[in-house]
C-alpha cells in the first residue's frame, strides 16, 4: 500500500460485472458468476490480512429474483457449491461469517448450509465476513420496525426513538457502519445497499468488472480512502 498503512475497520463492496464479465470472454453468464466468486474468496483473504473487521458484500439482493429462471437456477447451485468453500476459508483465516437479508426465502438446502456457517464461525474473532443474501436496504428497514413494533422487551416509547436506538433493530446491529464503499463496473447508483448505514461512507467507483478487480486495485481504493479528509457533516479544519 502506498501508505503501508489500512485505515479500514469496515469495507462494503457491491459486486457488479460478472456478466459482463462472461460477455466479454464469451462465457456462459454462469461462468462468470463462478469466476466472481472465487475472486470474492481472494479478496475476503487479503482483507482479514490487512486488518479490515468487517467486509460486507453485496451477494444476492431483493430485486436479483428478477432476473430469468436459468440464472437464478445457476446461482443457487453455485451457492450450494461455494458455501462450503466460504466455510472453509473463514475457518483457516479465524473469521466469522454473518448473513443479512432474509435467508428463510432461500431453498431448504442453501438456508441450512447458511445457518449452520453462521452457527460454526460464531466464535471466530479475527474479521467478520458479512454477506448481503437476499437483501435490499427498504426491506431491512421495513423488518426492523416490524421488528420493533412486536419487540416485547422495548423500554422506550416511540416518541423516543433515537438514530442509534433503532440502529438495534437493522441486521447489522452488531458490525461497525462501512468507513468506505466500493462499487464496481462503474455504475453511480447504491441498488437498495446498506442505505441507512452508508449514511457517512466514502465511495470508490472503479470501471474494473468484479472478477478483475485484484488485491492491488483493493490497495489502491485504499489508499484513496486514505487521502480523503472525512467530516462526517461537519465543516473542514472546524474550529470550537
Ligand atoms: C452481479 O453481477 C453479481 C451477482 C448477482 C452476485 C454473484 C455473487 C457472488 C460473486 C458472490 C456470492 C457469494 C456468496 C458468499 C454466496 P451481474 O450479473 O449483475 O453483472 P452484470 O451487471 O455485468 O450483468
Amino acid at each position: 500500500m502506498e501508505n503501508g498503512e489500512n485505515k479500514i475497520e469496515s469495507l462494503a463492496i457491491i459486486l457488479d460485472g460478472n456478466g459482463r464479465y462472461a460477455k466479454k470472454y464469451n462465457l456462459p453468464r454462469a461462468l462468470g458468476h463462478k469466476k466472481g466468486c472465487e475472486n470474492l474468496e481472494i479478496i475476503l483473504e487479503e482483507c482479514v490480512a490487512i486488518g479490515i473487521k468487517y467486509l460486507t458484500v453485496y451477494a444476492f439482493s431483493t430485486e436479483n429474483w428478477k432476473r430469468s429462471k436459468e440464472e437464478i437456477d445457476s446461482l443457487m447451485d453455485l451457492f450450494l457449491l461455494y458455501i462450503p468453500k466460504i466455510r472453509k476459508k473463514a475457518n483457516e483465516n479465524n473469521v466469522k461469517v454473518n448473513f443479512i437479508g432474509d435467508i428463510s426465502k432461500f431453498r431448504k438446502d442453501i438456508y441450512d448450509l447458511c445457518i449452520d456457517l453462521m452457527e460454526e464461525t460464531k466464535n471466530n474473532d479475527r474479521s467478520t465476513f458479512i454477506v448481503a443474501f437476499n437483501y435490499g436496504s427498504r426491506d431491512e428497514i421495513i423488518r426492523s420496525i416490524k421488528k420493533m413494533h412486536n419487540d416485547k422487551d422495548r423500554d422506550f416509547d416511540i416518541n423516543d426513538l433515537t438514530e442509534e436506538k433503532f440502529s438495534k433493530y437493522l441486521d447489522t446491529k452488531d458490525f461497525k457502519d462501512p468507513d468506505l464503499l466500493i462499487r464496481t463496473s462503474g455504475e453511480l447508483r447504491l441498488s437498495n445497499f446498506l442505505l441507512w448505514q452508508i449514511a457517512y461512507s466514502e465511495i470508490y467507483v472503479t470501471d474494473t468488472l468484479w472478477p478483475e478487480f485484484t488485491v492491488s486495485e483493493l490497495h489502491k481504493a485504499i489508499d484513496e480512502f486514505n487521502k480523503r479528509e472525512r467530516r462526517f457533516g461537519g465543516r473542514i479544519n472546524e474550529k470550537a
